[in-house]
This record gives C-alpha cells, sequence and structure tokens, in this order.
C-alpha cells in the first residue's frame, strides 16, 4: 500500500468511526446467523445438542463491549481496508467468539458466579442439573457444559476463520497461543502467591491486553495490506494493552459487582497476584502484614482502606496513564490524523472505563 492515506480523503472522524460502527453492526449480524443456522441444524439431528449452542449464543448475546472486533475493524479501515469486504468481518467474528470462548473457560478457573450481569454458564448448568434432579455432582456437570461450549466457541472461531489469508492466520496462531500461556502464568501466580511486579505486568499483557488489542489491531492491519502501520500499532497495542487489564484489576479491586457485572473483589478470594497486589506486597508492610501468606483472609474492607491510603491504587493509576500516553504518541503521525484521534479515543475508552 502506498505512504498516503486512503481513508482519509473520504471520510472526516466521525465519518472514520460512522464505518467502523457499520462494520462492527455486520460483525453482529454474521454471528448471529452463524449460530443460529449451527442451532438450526443440529437440533434438526438431535434437539438435546441444541442446548450447548444455546450456551455459547447465551454468552455472545449477554452483552460486552465488543472491542477485539473494534480494534480489528480499526486497524483495517485504518490501513485503507475496503469497508465492504467479508473477510475483515468474519475475522472480527471470530475474534468475539474467541473472547466467548476465553471467557467461558476463565469463569470456571476463576470459580466465578457472575458475568455481564448473568449467572455465568457453568452456574446455570449446574443449578439445571439440580433442578432436573439428575444423577451426579450438578457442580461438575455445570462445569463440564461450560467447558465443552468454551472449547465450542473456539471451533466456531476457528470455522469463521476459513477465508483468513496465511499471514493475518499467523497472528491468530500467535494470539491463541498467548491467550494460553497468559492464562496459564496467571493461574500458577496465584498458587505460587510470590509478588513480582514484572511477571504481574507481563502477565497482565499476555492473558488480556495482547489479544484484546494488539494483535487485533495487527490482524486488521494484515487483511488490509498494510505492514508499514505494524510497528504504530505493536507500541500502540502493547502499551494499551496492559493499561485495559490494569483497569480490569482496579475495577475488581475498588469497583462494585453491579456496575462492573462480575463478582467484585474476586481476586482477592482467588489470590490473584495481579501488578497491584505484587507491588501492594513488594512495598507496603501493612499490606504484607494485612495478607500474610493467604489473601483470601484479608479483611477486603481494610485490605482497601490501606491499598488506597499507602497510595499503592495511585501508582497503577499512574501506570495506566503512563501507557495511555505511550499509545497515543505511538499513532500519532503514523497514522491518517482521524485515525490516531479515533484510536487515541477507543484507548481512553477501554483505559477509564466503568465495566
Ligand atoms: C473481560 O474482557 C476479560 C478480560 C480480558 C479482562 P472485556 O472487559 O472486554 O469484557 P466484555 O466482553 O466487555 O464483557
Ligand atoms: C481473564 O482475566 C482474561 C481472559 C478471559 C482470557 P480476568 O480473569 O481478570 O477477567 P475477568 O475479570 O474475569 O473478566
Ligand atoms: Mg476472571
Ligand atoms: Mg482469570
Ligand atoms: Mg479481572
Amino acid at each position: 500500500m502506498s505512504t498516503t492515506f486512503p481513508v482519509s480523503q473520504e471520510f472526516t472522524g466521525v465519518a472514520a468511526r460512522e464505518t467502523r460502527d457499520r462494520v462492527l453492526a455486520r460483525v453482529e449480524r454474521r454471528i448471529h446467523e452463524f449460530l443460529a443456522e449451527e442451532r438450526r441444524s443440529w437440533a434438526a439431528l438431535n434437539p438435546d445438542s441444541a442446548e450447548l449452542i444455546d450456551c455459547v449464543s447465551r454468552m455472545v448475546g449477554s452483552g460486552g463491549k465488543r472491542l477485539r472486533p473494534a480494534f480489528c475493524i480499526a486497524g483495517y479501515l485504518a490501513g485503507g481496508g475496503d469497508p465492504e469486504a467479508q473477510v475483515v468481518v468474519d475475522v472480527a467474528a471470530a475474534l468475539e467468539l474467541l473472547h466467548t470462548f476465553a471467557l467461558l473457560h476463565d469463569d470456571v478457573m476463576d470459580d466465578s458466579g457472575l458475568r455481564r450481569n448473568e449467572p455465568t454458564a457453568h452456574v446455570l448448568h449446574s443449578t439445571l442439573h439440580s433442578e432436573r434432579d439428575w444423577r451426579g455432582e450438578p457442580r461438575r456437570y455445570g462445569e463440564s457444559v461450560a467447558v465443552l461450549a468454551g472449547d465450542l466457541a473456539l471451533v466456531y472461531a476457528e470455522r469463521l476463520l476459513v477465508d483468513c489469508p496465511p499471514h493475518a492466520r499467523r497472528i491468530w496462531g500467535e494470539l491463541c497461543t498467548e491467550l494460553m500461556i497468559g492464562q496459564f502464568l496467571d493461574v500458577r501466580a496465584a498458587a505460587r502467591f510470590v509478588p513480582d511486579p514484572e511477571l504481574s505486568s507481563w502477565i497482565a499483557l499476555f492473558k488480556s491486553g495482547r489479544y484484546t488489542v494488539y494483535r487485533p489491531l495487527a490482524m486488521g492491519a494484515e487483511l488490509a495490506g498494510a505492514q508499514e502501520l505494524q510497528p504504530a500499532f505493536e507500541r500502540y497495542g502493547l502499551a494499551l494493552g496492559e493499561a485495559f487489564q490494569l483497569r480490569d484489576d482496579l475495577l475488581d479491586a475498588f469497583g462494585s459487582s453491579d456496575v462492573i457485572g462480575k463478582p467484585a473483589q474476586l481476586d482477592f478470594k482467588q489470590h490473584k497476584m495481579t501488578l497491584l497486589m505484587s507491588i501492594a506486597l513488594r512495598h507496603e508492610a501493612e499490606v504484607r502484614e494485612l495478607v500474610g501468606d493467604d489473601l483470601t483472609g484479608a479483611d477486603p474492607e481494610r485490605l482497601h482502606e490501606v491499598l488506597i491510603r499507602t497510595g499503592m491504587r495511585d501508582r497503577v493509576e499512574a501506570v495506566i496513564a503512563e501507557r495511555i500516553e505511550t499509545a497515543r504518541a505511538a499513532v500519532r503521525g503514523a497514522l491518517d490524523p482521524d485515525w490516531a484521534a479515533e484510536l487515541h479515543t477507543m484507548a481512553r475508552q477501554a483505559a477509564y472505563r466503568d465495566k
């Protein structure tokens, strides 16, 4: 592609956003139609099997910010990609289904009862097992259904990528691997419970930031044939990706369940070694005293108070603010000004969200 920015002649900043939102609306339809067709064909073969597809549909239909499709489409359009093309719709839909897979499994791993203000899949199916008076352990049944629904969502993501060109497909392979390794390190760090801020930052990026921001942008640019944007997207995506997960950690620690739609303070209960906890344990004797070697035993109210009073929350806020500046600087000058401005807006929305 040329060094001029093909979209800039046609779109103002607002038009750029509107174009992205129109593509996003097609992504919604694509996912919905794909799942509806699957349901139809499986229900015809065996009505019970539709329950597993419904479990995927229920998660997709329960809302969510659709950040991964939005970053993929933004990367694609900023790179001059054709807004009418189908491939970007399929790839963005695949990213949302991959996210669906990640959430279904994550809620089992984190033993979480709430997602997007609804009971999580494993809890719902465990309840159904009890209500139906079935045999075996309800919890084990519920978790089995959630794991299988997650697997199915991942397979659907793969199927949506059937026309994805090989270069973008390679990025997808990296993205999936990073996500799994990141999640493994997250549960491992919780089990070990040794404060290590560098490792915590690394985990935030791998379990979440890379698959949420950097890799979707990179796939979008690759689909548009805009390889020259990759260095700027890498700097932007890594910085914002980390800020995104640090906000998630702060929302967990200080937010309320009604607003975030997930159980608040679950990271404390699951003794997650978030960056907040790593920094606090390493630098504050008062936190070490309160937590000891078992975060689950600490009184969440007191922990809150101490984390705020000792400036630990502010330290994480400062890291977020610094990452947003890095992200903004990365795209300024490297992109069409409308898209640079829009990506800065998207960065602020992702890093300063309230859920
Ligand atoms: C939640 O992601 C899981 C993480 C990677 C932290 P989002 O905050 O994007 O969740 P939804 O899709 O909007 O619900
Ligand atoms: C999970 O991180 C990231 C993935 C889903 C891969 P969290 O465990 O912090 O996400 P939430 O807080 O449950 O959404
Ligand atoms: Mg979780
Ligand atoms: Mg988790
Ligand atoms: Mg979280």
